[in-house]
């Protein structure tokens, strides 16, 4: 297994590049099994998770070809002759589940294995079977499979209303909708930029779509869709970690560069609440130039559904505060229970306690490096950037959480001057004994 060795403290300088999205090329790939022929999708991230589902696409028939060294991936779906998605993969990703959508939008059934738990709580899948159902499917669970039907190989339509507002479900709804017989609205959808860039790579492969970046989407099905090519866009959540980590370990005063990122994409909330910290930033073509404060200044954050301040930020705000004089709190209203960093981060000497869904952070107590564990993605980043901020030897365990969505993290990470080692370790191996 591996683990990053983090010696700190360090003060970053200089720059970070974005590497493409994660959470739009799941969706992009997913959007591939609609068309028969090559579609290529390019400003790919060289990711665990866009491994994982090239699998999943694989064994339902099409050629998946992953070019890591052109950052690309090429998805020939002229065959999708097994639409069944396997509990061995889906249970590794839940955006596996995208395949119910793509493989009823394509092939007018699916098997689809249930997702199951997740680090932090229960996230169910109960808006896509639902939406799916009000689209026209039959659907039934089988041996924790969700077998979908369209009657005559093609969805009615519909309309469907989620609420909460689900992106993974608008992902799936749509997925199936663009080849139905009939129209159909989605209400309270996602406006998630990852779901924006994916509709309309759907509408250049010839679907019908209105309303794509508001809250109701409306959707007239075609007969078939045809492969394209498509730029991925940059990874938003990347960027905004980048930028709170020039903000808590830059050089005061010193501009530090965030390239290669869209900065309309984070939404206006974030941007808000960054201004709060003291963290001076020009945003530009190119991404964001972030001048540090001497100090962080503690801002309270609630997370929300885009444009409001997202939750794949707060475990990164978190750490950030751990650097701020002074208390604040991270109130996360998408997850109850996205707090699992908090006893990783106490055990580096951090004044934080959660209550509910809100963690509350009493910034300037001294931070000093340990072992510790990570859970999931974005927890287990915020780690990294406590032991790059922490006096002494930080080592983060199983850092596959990481492969998972930042791509060459500590290379990235070292070029801003960090000191930061991949290393093997056993997890089972027996302590030695000081004596
Ligand atoms: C997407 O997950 C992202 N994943 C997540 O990022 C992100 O945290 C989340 O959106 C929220 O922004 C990908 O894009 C691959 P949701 P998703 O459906 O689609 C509830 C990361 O770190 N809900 O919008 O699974 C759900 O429990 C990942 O990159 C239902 O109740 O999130 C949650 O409280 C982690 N029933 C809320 O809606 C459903 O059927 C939002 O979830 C579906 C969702």
């Amino acid at each position: 297994m591996d683990k990053f060795v983090i010696e700190g403290p360090r003060t970053l300088s200089g720059s970070l590049t974005v590497g493409g999205s994660k959470n739009t090329a799941l969706p992009l790939m997913a959007a591939a099994v609609l068309a028969e022929g090559t579609t290529r999708v390019t400003n790919v991230p060289d990711l665990r998770d866009v491994h994982t589902l090239s699998k999943v696409i694989r064994v339902t028939g099409p050629d998946v070809t992953v070019r890591p060294d052109e950052h690309a991936i090429e998805i020939n779906a002229s065959t999708v002759d097994e639409p069944v998605a396997p509990y061995e993969l889906v249970k590794k990703m839940r955006a596996s589940f995208y395949m119910l959508g793509a493989l009823v939008g394509r092939c007018g059934r699916a098997r689809v294995s249930l997702p199951g738990g997740c680090a932090w709580g229960p996230r169910p899948v109960d808006l896509h079977i639902e939406g799916m159902k009000q689209f026209g499917a039959e659907i039934e669970l089988d041996e924790g499979y969700v077998v979908a039907k369209a009657t005559g190989g093609r969805l009615s339509g519909g309309t469907f209303r989620m609420e909460p507002s689900s992106v993974g479900a608008t992902v799936n709804l749509l997925l199936g909708a663009v080849t139905a017989r009939g129209g159909s609205k989605i209400e309270n959808a996602a406006m998630e930029p990852d779901v924006v860039a994916f509709g309309e790579a759907l509408k250049k492969m010839g679907a019908q779509i209105d309303g794509l970046g508001t809250r109701t989407i409306e959707i007239q099905g075609v007969d078939a869709l045809t492969p394209i090519e498509v730029r991925n866009t940059p990874d938003r959540i990347e960027m905004g970690t980048f930028m709170i980590l020039a903000a808590m370990a830059g050089e005061p005063g010193e501009p530090f560069e965030i390239n290669n990122g869209n900065h309309e994409h984070l939404g206006q909330a974030f941007k808000d609440y960054f201004r709060g910290t003291g963290a001076e930033t020009k945003y530009t073509d190119e991404g964001a130039v972030v001048t540090p404060p001497e100090t962080v200044t503690p801002v309270s954050i609630r997370t929300e559904t885009y444009p409001g301040f997202p939750t794949d930020l707060q475990a990164q705000w978190t750490v950030m505060l751990a650097t701020a004089d002074g208390e604040a709190t991270v109130t996360d209203t998408i997850y109850d229970d996205r707090f699992k960093h908090v006893p990783e981060l106490q055990r580096l000497g951090i004044d934080v306690t959660v209550d509910g869904n809100a963690a509350t952070v009493r910034g300037g107590q001294p931070i000093k490096g340990a072992q510790v564990m990570s859970t999931d993605l974005r927890a287990s980043v915020s780690l990294v950037m406590a032991g790059i901020v922490a006096s002494g030897r930080t080592d983060v365990l199983r850092i596959y959480h990481l492969d998972r969505g930042y791509e060459n993290l500590a290379t990235k990470l070292r070029s801003a001057g960090a000191n930061i080692e991949r290393q093997q370790y056993d997890e089972f191996a027996e302590p030695e004994r000081k004596a």
